[in-house]
């Protein structure tokens, strides 16, 4: 791998505390490919990438960075790379097929070979057990919709920690339960594509109980390192008018309190109660469920991108709401540069966001799981990917979450977003993340100049901590 100098002025004087985990992430159903090996059953998302108009261009994760075959060569870039760890998700329908009952061994073996490949390379691994893909079996029930797939969440992480918590430390229950219950039940863009707000609100109360019920099977088998992953964005209104500041009352609340509160705090916020209520889309809590859901965590897991401005008004025909009585809020575009998801670029929001944690949930370590940029990478003739965007996303971000560390917001690791180019859900393979180039074509890999800039980074770390 040739030498990469972090840009001159970039990260200053910053340094990051001793033990600072860097790694990278990715998902399941967004890398692996595979779809029909070693008896995995379907999930939500084969049926939803596979059911025409819902993805971009109609792509599926069928192949994806086949990852599932070239796993060996995969691990072996992140160790090129210095990557202190690496977190990934377990597909659930590898393991139980139907969701429940019967374990497919050749799922498990899958995971453990990986897992075996990154400890045998200094690679630690961060195991999330539910990065959207629900067996579909469990969606023919009714999915999260169903209290019942909670408890069968945590019978699936039962599975897993007995054939892997030999070996893996780190772990995580959930992957953005706001995405799986609002872009899967209300706006639909996800799977399962659903545009209920009784279904939405359901699903969301029944993910935090299969997140809790989970964590306490973790628990059971010794696990020591637990965390929950959510997904913040800041809202902002666009302007002090009484409507405004309320349109961004009401989406921080579904987007970010509706899921910190009751996992760290045992408590769903009294606003967001009554705006769901108001909506006719009560959160279905019974009795005892809100202490189950507050189980102890050792680390909260943040999933930044961008922050988003907000106000009342009319929204754009084809642009469903992702919030529960949202229909009147809209987003207003950000301002340029926008990556080619259509996301803005603000890296103080970060620190404000990892601070505004620091004071509301004191004492919770914090591991920024997810960060990161998509655009329109190529490979040039000199089969170099240079990618500048990405390179000062990655430089900016990581200035900001030094800046809240020194602030006094305790964060414990960083993973960036994405290992690999990846298949991006509705977005298919047109949105490029990855810190490594994948042509789909040949699924050859290609160290873009921000993987270059990361692994100097490291370096740069590793060598002054
Ligand atoms: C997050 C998802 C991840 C990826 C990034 C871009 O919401 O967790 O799988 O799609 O966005």
């Amino acid at each position: 791998m040739t030498t990469f100098d972090v840009r001159a002025d970039a990260l200053d004087g910053r340094t990051f505390p001793p033990g600072f985990v860097f790694g990278a992430a990715t998902a399941a159903y967004q890398i692996e490919g595979s779809v029909d090996a070693d008896g995995r059953g379907p999930s939500i998302w084969d049926t939803f990438s596979h059911t025409p108009g819902r993805t971009f261009g109609g792509h599926t994760g069928d192949v994806a960075a086949d990852h599932y075959r070239r796993f060996p060569e995969d691990v072996a870039l992140m160790a090129d790379l210095g990557l202190s760890a690496y977190r990934f998700s377990v597909a659930w329908p590898r393991v139980l097929p139907q969701g429940a009952g019967r374990v497919e061994q050749r799922g498990l073996d899958f995971y453990r070979r990986l897992v075996d490949e990154l400890l045998g390379r200094g690679v630690e691994p961060w195991l999330t057990l539910y990065h959207w893909d629900l067996p579909q079996a469990l969606q023919e029930s009714g999915g999260w919709t169903d209290r019942d797939t909670a408890a069968r969440f945590a019978d699936y992480a039962g599975v897993v920690v007995a054939a892997l918590g030999d070996r893996v430390r780190h772990w995580s229950t959930l992957n953005e339960p706001m995405c799986s219950a609002l872009l899967g039940h209300r706006s639909g863009q996800h799977a399962p594509g659903q545009q209920d707000p009784v279904a939405a609100a359901r699903a969301v109360h029944h993910l935090l109980l299969g997140h809790g019920l989970a964590a306490g099977a973790l628990r059971d088998a010794g696990v020591e390192s637990l965390g929950i992953t959510l997904n913040f964005t800041p809202m902002t209104p666009a302007s002090d008018s009484v409507a405004d500041v309320d349109a961004a009352r009401r989406l921080d609340g579904q987007q970010n309190r509706m899921f910190l509160e009751p996992a760290v705090h045992g408590r769903y916020p009294a606003d967001v109660v009554a705006d769901l209520t108001a909506a006719g889309a009560p959160l279905p809590v019974q009795d005892g469920d809100l202490d189950v859901i507050a189980a102890p965590l050792d680390w909260l897991g943040v999933n930044y991108y961008f922050e988003q401005t907000v106000r009342v008004g009319t929204r754009p025909p084809g642009r469903p709401t992702s919030f529960i009585g949202g229909e009147d809020v809209v987003e207003l575009d950000p301002e340029p540069p926008t990556t080619t998801m259509g996301w803005g670029v603000s890296p103080e929001a970060f620190t404000d966001l990892l601070l505004w944690l620091r004071d509301r949930a004191p004492g919770l370590p914090l591991v920024v799981t997810e960060n990161g940029s998509a655009w329109a990478d190529e490979v040039d003739a000199e089969g170099a990917v240079h990618d500048p965007e990405r390179v000062d996303y990655l430089l900016r971000h990581l200035d900001a979450m030094a800046e809240a560390i020194e602030r006094g917001a305790d964060v414990r690791g960083y993973f960036a977003w994405s290992l690999l180019d990846n298949y991006e859900w509705a977005r298919g393979y047109a949105q490029r993340f990855g810190l490594v180039h994948v042509d789909y074509a040949t699924q050859r890999r290609t160290v873009k100049d921000s993987g270059h800039t990361y692994a100097a980074v490291l370096r740069r770390h590793r060598e002054t901590s």
